[in-house]
């Protein structure tokens, strides 16, 4: 009788339990990147169609390896969350580190050892805290060698383990939110990730497909974000199985997508089937944003088309290609994330939409055709 009791004691509060970490748990995530580079004002952002904004990027100061701001970005960084949230409290807010123009030795000898990487989580936390953003980006993305993956395992312990600490003695603030911005997969030529320490110590990661030497600017093929790729491991599916395979649970893992694409020149504009490319086209890298795409498309009056295969948005003007996702990529994806139960998508960048047109598809509520 007492044992069938405690049994049932047992078992309400294991129901409790996991009702009580049902609720923590993350819901559904709709997030945008700003970049200061840009220039676009944090208070023209639309945050009706996000939950969460991330602010980029922070540096890390080369001498004294503390997380740094420059003259330029404090003004709208220091402002950023409480200019967002007065359109919106329930928004949160990150400040990302890092980004692919950030100094690669610099982070490299940030994270190379326990005294180095200790200003810069110390004073990540307080920066953080200062500004009142709710969690921490990791943009490190030139590392990829296997020693400063094992750092950036370290470093992501002991921030954890700083984050942790910081709110036992602060009962008043929630614990932060840490986070990385990663490559569209796992592994590179030479190392991978550091997995395990992501699982047990980031709250997500964001796997951006932006990337130009993983994920190639290929002189053929479709686009630079394609979903899927028949003919390659290259691709956003592929890569998102492997961080899942990896151990990453689905649930940990954010989408990008690209509010950008990329022009090139045909090598024959007769033959935009079997595409092959000379070179980049418009722009010198040939990256343009949604919105300068749009707009060129308009003026071209070409169209938009659309191709089933690597699930990816393209037009042709003459012997310029420009491969992008548009509305109904935008919307493939999101379904895409839905379905594989992932626990979000984030847009890179917000100032690259085009009258919000690509953040609304994201954020709608109807489910489209699944893939
Ligand atoms: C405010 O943000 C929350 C969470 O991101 C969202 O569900 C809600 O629709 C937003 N409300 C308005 C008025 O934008
Ligand atoms: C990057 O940082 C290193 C170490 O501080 C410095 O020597 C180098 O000049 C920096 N590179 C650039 C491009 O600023
Ligand atoms: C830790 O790394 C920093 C930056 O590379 C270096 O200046 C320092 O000497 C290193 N300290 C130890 C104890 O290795
Ligand atoms: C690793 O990244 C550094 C800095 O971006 C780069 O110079 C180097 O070529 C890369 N190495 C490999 C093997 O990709
Ligand atoms: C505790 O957190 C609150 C809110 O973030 C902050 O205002 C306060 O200064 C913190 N106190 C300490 C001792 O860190
Ligand atoms: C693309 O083509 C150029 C010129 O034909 C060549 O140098 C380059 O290696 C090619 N890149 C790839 C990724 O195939
Ligand atoms: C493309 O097609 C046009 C008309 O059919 C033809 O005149 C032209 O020579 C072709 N261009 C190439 C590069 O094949
Ligand atoms: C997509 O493009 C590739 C390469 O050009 C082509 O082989 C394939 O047939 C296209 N798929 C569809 C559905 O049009
Ligand atoms: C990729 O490289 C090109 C030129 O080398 C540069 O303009 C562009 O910003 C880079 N893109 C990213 C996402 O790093
Ligand atoms: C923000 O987005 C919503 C949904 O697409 C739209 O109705 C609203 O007009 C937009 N607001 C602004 C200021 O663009």
């Amino acid at each position: 009788m007492v044992s069938r009791f405690s049994f049932a004691v047992v078992f309400v509060v294991l129901l409790l339990y996991q009702e009580l970490q049902f609720i923590k748990a993350q819901s559904w995530i709709r997030a945008g990147y700003w970049y200061s580079g840009t220039g676009f004002p944090v208070s023209d952002i639309n945050s009706s169609l996000f939950t969460h904004l991330i602010c980029a990027f922070a540096e890390v100061n080369p001498s004294t390896y503390e997380l740094s701001i420059t003259p330029d970005d404090e003004k709208s960084f220091s402002s950023f969350t409480n200019t967002v949230k007065k359109k919106n409290l329930s928004i949160s807010t990150l400040l990302s580190i890092g980004g692919s123009a950030a100094n690669s030795t610099v982070f490299k000898l940030m994270a190379s050892n326990v005294s180095s990487r200790k200003p810069f989580i110390e004073s990540s936390i307080r920066i953080a805290r200062l500004y009142g953003f709710e969690g921490l980006d990791l943009a490190w993305v030139s590392a990829n060698t296997s020693s400063e993956m094992r750092n950036m395992g370290n470093l992501f312990e002991e921030w954890r383990k700083s984050a942790k600490s910081e709110v036992a003695e602060n009962s008043s603030s929630s614990e932060l939110i840490l986070t990385a911005s990663v490559k569209f997969r796992p592994s590179m030529d030479f190392t991978s990730y550091p997995v395990e320490s992501i699982r047990s110590n980031l709250n997500w990661v964001h796997v951006l497909p932006y990337d130009n030497t993983t994920f190639p600017r290929r002189n053929s093929t479709a686009s630079h974000a394609a979903l899927f790729d028949p003919s390659s491991t290259v691709n956003i599916d592929d890569g998102i199985k492997e961080w899942i395979g990896s151990g990453i649970a689905a649930n940990k893992v954010v989408l990008g997508l690209p509010f950008y694409g990329y022009a090139w020149t045909l090598k024959n504009p007769n033959d935009s089937a079997s595409i092959t490319f000379t070179g980049p086209a418009i722009t010198s890298g040939g990256d343009m944003s949604y919105k300068d795409i749009k707009a060129y498309i308009k003026r071209n009056g070409a169209s938009v088309k659309y191709n089933s295969t690597y699930e990816v948005n393209y037009c042709t003007v003459g012997s310029t290609w420009i491969g992008f996702d548009d509305v109904q990529v935008v919307t493939i994806k999101v379904a895409y994330a839905r379905e594989k139960n992932l626990l979000g998508y984030a847009v890179w960048q917000v100032a690259d939409d085009d009258n919000w047109v690509l953040s609304a598809a994201a954020a709608g509520k109807v489910l489209k055709r699944l893939i």
